[in-house]
């Protein structure tokens, strides 16, 4: 997109050198020839710098930039000043203008000073554009879910976003931590400062410890230069440490000083370093197993679990598989220019019935690859890949982690979905098939949430 420029000037043939100087350039360019004429130019078409002369009858510049400070504050102004007045643009700079330059004009100085700061600005533009995106993104509504025990998480996540405390976020793999940890950064007071995101597990211990405090020249073979950490990247913002569970004991011991007093030496340095972030940590391993074997440190432990937010699997709010499911539809139909608008409540029933291991990435995974293949409008039991057991547990392998009683009413509930869909979804049929009366079977029902 061209640049506009308007320039303001009360010398008339000054304004015409300019104006052309600027539309060689490739500029769009608007003349004005005093204050007011500028700011009835500003109104009809905002441009995107502008350039003023300071002595102009009618308005002169200064109170030209004393007009814009309001509305168009976010516009650069350039003034331009005749030699022996530098005071002024002094001055013009204090109300707000970005730079000056004196007359008689160098041209090459006035377009490199222009080009310097609209370049400055659009990359500020541009920076807010992504910024705004990624506040969009990880706004609260995109991450779905209506059960209880979503919108009590959510709720918890909201209260904590503002604050600055350390949050802990556990859950089984691909449940939405880094989702969540995203949310809590862009609706926080860090939101303009850098998310900056570390995975643990990934890197050997060694590189981790640089990784994170940066190293200085020399520190060990392969350090060619100082290399700024990623406490140091995100300073001011917010650090996010993922599977915090797979880390060595050592790096614990440093992490934990940060964590105490916000200091740490680049790998080989002297200097102590000192750094404003805050800390959001995250694991699916199980912290308390591991400290009893003595491989977590239950003192770092309760720094990181200030504020513990546990994500539940997707087996145990089964109600929000149906909303993700149309979420996810939505979002692969746009990707992949398809044009699903339906899901056939035997394909439903079935998805909603599967257990999902790798919780809401295997129903995203699973919805992208039926919307690929997907020929027609409609997702009925046949579109659905072998991988989704139609209506019955996996293995015939029963989970006991929950106790006796919760298995049995996982057993209930698939038994009772089972015999709906075997019914054609005939509620007094239904009953009669499991053998026992309507109001028995109705509180079932609402027990277990199906409708
Ligand atoms: N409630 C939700 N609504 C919409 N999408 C979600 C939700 N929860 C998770 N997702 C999506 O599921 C995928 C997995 O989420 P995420 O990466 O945050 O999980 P995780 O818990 O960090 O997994 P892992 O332990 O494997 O690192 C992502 O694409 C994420 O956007
Ligand atoms: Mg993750």
């Amino acid at each position: 997109m061209k640049t506009r420029i308007l320039v303001v000037e009360d010398e008339h043939d000054t304004l015409e050198l300019m104006a052309e100087v600027f539309e060689k350039k490739g500029y769009i360019v608007e003349k004005a020839s005093n204050g007011i004429e500028a700011l009835r130019a500003i109104k009809v078409n905002e441009p995107d710098i502008i350039l003023s002369d300071i002595f102009m009858p009618g308005m002169n510049g200064m109170e030209l930039l004393d007009n814009l400070s309001k509305e168009y504050a976010h516009i650069p102004v350039i003034m331009v000043t005749a030699y022996g007045t530098i005071d002024n643009a002094v001055e013009a700079m204090k109300l707000g203008a970005k730079d000056y330059i004196t007359k008689p004009l160098r041209f090459e100085e006035l377009t490199a000073k222009v080009e310097r700061i609209t370049q400055l600005s659009s990359l500020i533009k541009e920076n807010e554009f992504l910024l705004n995106k990624l506040q969009q993104k990880y706004d609260f509504t995109n991450i779905i879910g209506k059960t209880a025990k979503i919108k009590d998480l959510l709720e918890l996540v909201r209260d904590v976003a503002v604050t600055n405390a350390t949050v802990l976020i556990r859950g089984e793999s691909g449940t939405g931590k880094e989702l969540i940890a995203n949310a809590i950064h862009y609706n926080s007071q860090r939101m303009k400062r850098p998310f900056i995101k570390v995975n643990c597990a990934v890197l050997a211990e060694s590189l981790l410890e640089s990784e994170l405090f940066g190293h200085v020249k020399g520190a060990f073979t392969g350090a060619i230069k100082d290399k700024v950490g990623r406490f140091e990247l995100a300073n001011g913002g917010t650090l996010f440490l993922d599977e915090i569970g797979d880390i060595s004991l050592k790096m614990q011991s440093q992490l934990l000083r940060v964590l105490q007093y916000g200091e740490f030496e680049r790998v080989g340095g002297t200097e102590t370093m000192k750094v404003d972030v805050r800390i959001i940590a995250a694991t699916n391993k199980n912290l308390e197993e591991a400290m009893e074997k003595g491989e977590f440190r239950q003192d770092l432990f309760y720094r990181l679990n200030v504020i513990p937010i546990t994500v539940p699997p997707l087996r145990e709010r089964r109600e929000d598989i149906q909303y993700l499911v149309s979420h996810f539809i939505e979002k692969f139909n746009k990707i992949y220019g398809k044009n699903i608008r339906e899901i056939t409540p035997k394909a439903m029933s079935i998805l909603k019935n599967y257990d999902y291991p790798g919780n809401i990435r295997e129903l995203e995974n699973l919805i992208e690859r039926i919307v690929v293949l997907n020929r027609g409008e409609v997702i009925d039991v046949n579109n659905l890949p072998a991988i989704v057991p139609s209506g019955s547990q996996e293995n015939g392998h029963l989970n006991t982690e929950g106790g006796l009683t919760q298995a049995v009413e996982e057993f209930e509930r698939k038994l009772i979905l089972q015999a709906l869909e075997e019914n054609g979804y005939n509620k007094v049929q239904t009953a009669k098939a499991l053998k026992i009366n309507r109001s028995t079977f109705n509180s079932k029902l609402k027990k277990y949430n199906i409708n």
